[in-house]
Formats: structure tokens, C-alpha cells, sequence
């Protein structure tokens, strides 16, 4: 199968361009400044992996690396936006005391980006492609905690991407999906599993071993339906 994931540098994105190629599939990767290991990826599989930059708050760019990750992949199966921030600031300061700065640069990747990705890429979606978006937990109304909020608001409008895009179109499905607490450079002081094992559920709901639906488009990684 032929798959695109945006934000592959390292943590969540590199173990899932590594196990899909690793599974025989071809994949495009996007990210802002390829990594070694993005590279020796490229040095093993130089028929299936193509590397683009890609800075998912870049419309101009996204809707370049649609247009070549078509071209280079014939058709694409699923897209699967990764690309996401914790900034600095945000791990220690309440909302209200915030850096303006941090919040619309958290706002800009984590929620922009997704909307800019699926825009850039449904002109070259066939029927029946998924387009998944990596976004969070807590994405409640009235359950709020204080802890990183500006990546809270965020993830809780991302994950809303989805919904919305699936009520706009019927031939194209939207997934948003919580990828458990990783051991990542983000994730490293809460994380309860390792990037691998939430990869390895990307693959499966990337590839249709476990099976969605988009009757339930908030999922976590192992195709589990998420409480909003
Ligand atoms: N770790 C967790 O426990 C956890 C929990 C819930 C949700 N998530 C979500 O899971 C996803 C992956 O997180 P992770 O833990 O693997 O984080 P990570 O190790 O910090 O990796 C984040 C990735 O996003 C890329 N990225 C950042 N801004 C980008 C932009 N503007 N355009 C394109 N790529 C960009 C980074 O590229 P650079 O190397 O260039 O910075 C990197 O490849 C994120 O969306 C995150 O919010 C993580």
C-alpha cells in the first residue's frame, strides 16, 4: 500500500515510516529538516521511501508535496498527519499567564496544520482513502485541567478537524487518533509506552488489519473508540 506521514523526523512519525516500510509498503515522508535516521531509511529502501520537506504550517508547500507525493506514489491509500508541538513555555505556565507568541505557534502546527494537510492532499485522494491526524486525550468541553494548555486547545480543536471534515465529504474518512503517552522527545516525562508499539497501531489502522469506521472518526491507537 502507498502512504504518506508528515512529521517524520523522529518520535512517533519516524517508528511509523520505519515499520510501514519495513511491512512492505511505499511511503512518503515530510519534514521540515530530514534526520539520519530519516536518511539511512532512505539508503535501505531507495525504491519506496521518498523524503520531502514538508512544514505542515507551509500551504504553499503542502500543497506541493500532495502534488509529488501523488506523483511519486501513483495513488495514495492513507495520509497520516504526525507533525505536532509541546512548547517550552506551555509545560509551565497556566492559560492565562501565556505566551501569546507559543500559544498561536501550538495553534499553528497542531490545528492549522492538520486543516492545511487535508486541503493540500484531497485533490489527489481517491475514494476510499483515510487521512488520519495524531492528536491527543482530554478533548472535553467541561473537563479541564491546567497542564499544558496551549496544547490542549489545540489538540481539542484537531481532533474536531476530523469530525468536520467527515460531515463536508463522503468520500474521503477522517480519523483522529490518540497515540497513548510515548516515551518521545515530547512525551518522555508521562510516558507509559514506547513509540514502537504506538506505531505498530498506526500500521495496523493505516492498513486495515484493524478495522475503522468513520461512524467513530476519535480513536486511540489500537483502533479503541476515545470519550470526547
Ligand atoms: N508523546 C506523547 O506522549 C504524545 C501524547 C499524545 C499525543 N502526541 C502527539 O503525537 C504526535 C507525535 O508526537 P511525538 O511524541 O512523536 O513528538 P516528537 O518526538 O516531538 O516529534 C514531533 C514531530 O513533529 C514534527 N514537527 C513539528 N512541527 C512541525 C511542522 N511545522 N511541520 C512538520 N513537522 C513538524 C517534528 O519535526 P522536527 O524534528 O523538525 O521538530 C517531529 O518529527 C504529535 O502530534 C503529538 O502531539 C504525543
Amino acid at each position: 500500500m502507498k502512504h504518506v506521514v508528515i512529521g517524520a523526523t523522529k518520535g512517533l512519525g519516524l517508528c511509523l515510516t520505519r515499520q510501514l516500510l519495513e511491512a512492505g509498503h511505499q511511503v512518503v515522508a515530510g519534514a521540515i529538516v530530514s534526520s539520519a535516521e530519516l536518511e539511512e531509511l532512505k539508503a535501505k529502501y531507495p525504491q519506496d521511501l521518498l523524503v520531502l520537506k514538508a512544514d505542515v504550517t507551509d500551504e504553499e508547500e503542502m500543497i506541493s508535496v500532495a502534488k509529488a507525493s501523488a506523483e511519486f506514489l501513483g495513488h495514495i491509500d492513507t495520509v497520516c498527519t504526525v507533525a505536532g508541538v509541546l512548547l517550552d513555555g506551555d509545560r509551565v505556565k497556566l492559560l492565562h499567564e501565556c505566551d501569546i507568541a507559543e500559544l498561536r505557534r501550538t495553534l499553528d502546527v497542531n490545528t492549522v496544520g492538520p486543516v492545511i494537510t487535508a486541503k493540500s492532499f484531497y485533490p489527489y485522494l481517491p475514494d476510499g482513502a483515510k487521512v488520519f491526524t495524531v492528536t491527543s486525550e482530554g478533548v472535553s468541553v467541561f473537563a479541564c485541567g491546567t497542564w499544558v494548555p496551549c496544547y490542549g486547545l489545540s489538540k481539542i480543536a484537531a481532533t474536531k478537524v476530523s469530525g468536520i471534515l467527515n460531515a463536508s465529504v463522503s468520500n474521503v474518512d477522517f480519523y483522529s487518533v490518540h497515540p497513548g503517552r510515548m516515551n518521545t522527545d515530547m512525551g518522555r516525562t508521562t510516558a507509559q509506552i514506547e513509540p514502537d508499539e504506538a506505531a505498530a497501531g498506526f500500521v495496523k489502522l493505516m492498513t486495515g488489519e484493524t478495522p475503522v469506521s468513520r461512524a467513530c472518526w476519535y480513536i486511540d491507537y489500537k483502533g479503541d473508540p476515545m470519550k470526547a
